[in-house]
Order: C-alpha cells, then sequence, then structure tokens
C-alpha cells in the first residue's frame, strides 16, 4: 500500500506531450474516474520513447498509472501488447477485490487503446 500512496502522491512522468503518436483517454463510467496516456515513438515505431500520463480519480488508479508508465518506458510495442493484467497488479503489490481490480487496470486499457485500438483484448 505504501507503493500506491507513494505513486498517487508523487505520480512519475505526469503531464502531457505535445507532440505525440499515440493518445487515448479511458474512464471508468462507474465512477468518472479519468486517464489519459499520451506516446512518443522512437523513429523506427517499434518502442515507446516517451510517456506521459493526466488523470483523476481514486489512489490505485492514479498509482497504477504512473506504475505502469515506469514499466513500458523504453520497452517495445511488443512488450506493451504482451503486458497482462497480472503483471501491472503484481507491480502493485496489492490484494485487490473486483471492483479496485477495474480501478487498476484503467490504465493498461487505455495504453492498449492508444497503441492498438479497439483491436486488443486485455488478458
Ligand atoms: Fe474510480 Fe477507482 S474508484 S477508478
Amino acid at each position: 500500500m505504501e507503493n500506491i500512496l507513494d505513486h498517487f502522491k508523487n505520480p512519475r512522468n505526469y503531464g502531457k506531450i505535445e507532440e505525440y503518436d499515440a493518445f487515448f483517454e479511458g474512464g471508468n463510467p462507474i465512477c468518472g474516474d479519468m486517464v489519459r496516456m499520451y506516446i512518443k515513438l522512437d523513429s523506427a515505431k517499434k518502442s515507446i520513447q516517451d510517456i506521459k500520463f493526466e488523470g483523476k480519480g481514486c489512489a490505485i488508479s492514479q498509482a497504477s498509472a504512473s506504475i505502469l508508465t515506469e514499466l513500458v518506458k523504453g520497452k517495445s510495442i511488443e512488450f506493451v501488447s504482451n503486458l497482462t493484467k497480472e503483471t501491472l497488479i503484481n507491480e502493485l503489490g496489492i490484494e485487490l477485490s473486483p471492483t479496485r481490480l477495474k480501478c487498476a487496470i484503467l490504465s493498461l486499457e487505455t495504453l492498449k487503446m492508444a497503441l492498438f485500438g479497439k483491436d486488443f483484448k486485455l488478458t
């Protein structure tokens, strides 16, 4: 939980990229919380050169977005395409109820929508 609170209070990679290659605003309709992901790719369009997020909402959704940006920055698109809910949840390091699970995966859904549109299956 300490890790979550630290990321919530001091989010990493918070902000916007003006000249992004991919962007999506994801939201949780149940609570109205939201996460926006801005992604800049390398010149070969194969990896994530830079990533930033903005958002508002509960500690878990926002901390998860912060943790996710740290996890994928500099990594290949393929890495993101293979990234599962489980991996992100392990990074969060806490037990989650089904409702909180929605909070935790909002960032991952948003990132995958930004990069792959509707053609991905969240696993
Ligand atoms: Fe809204 Fe967590 S309560 S995403």
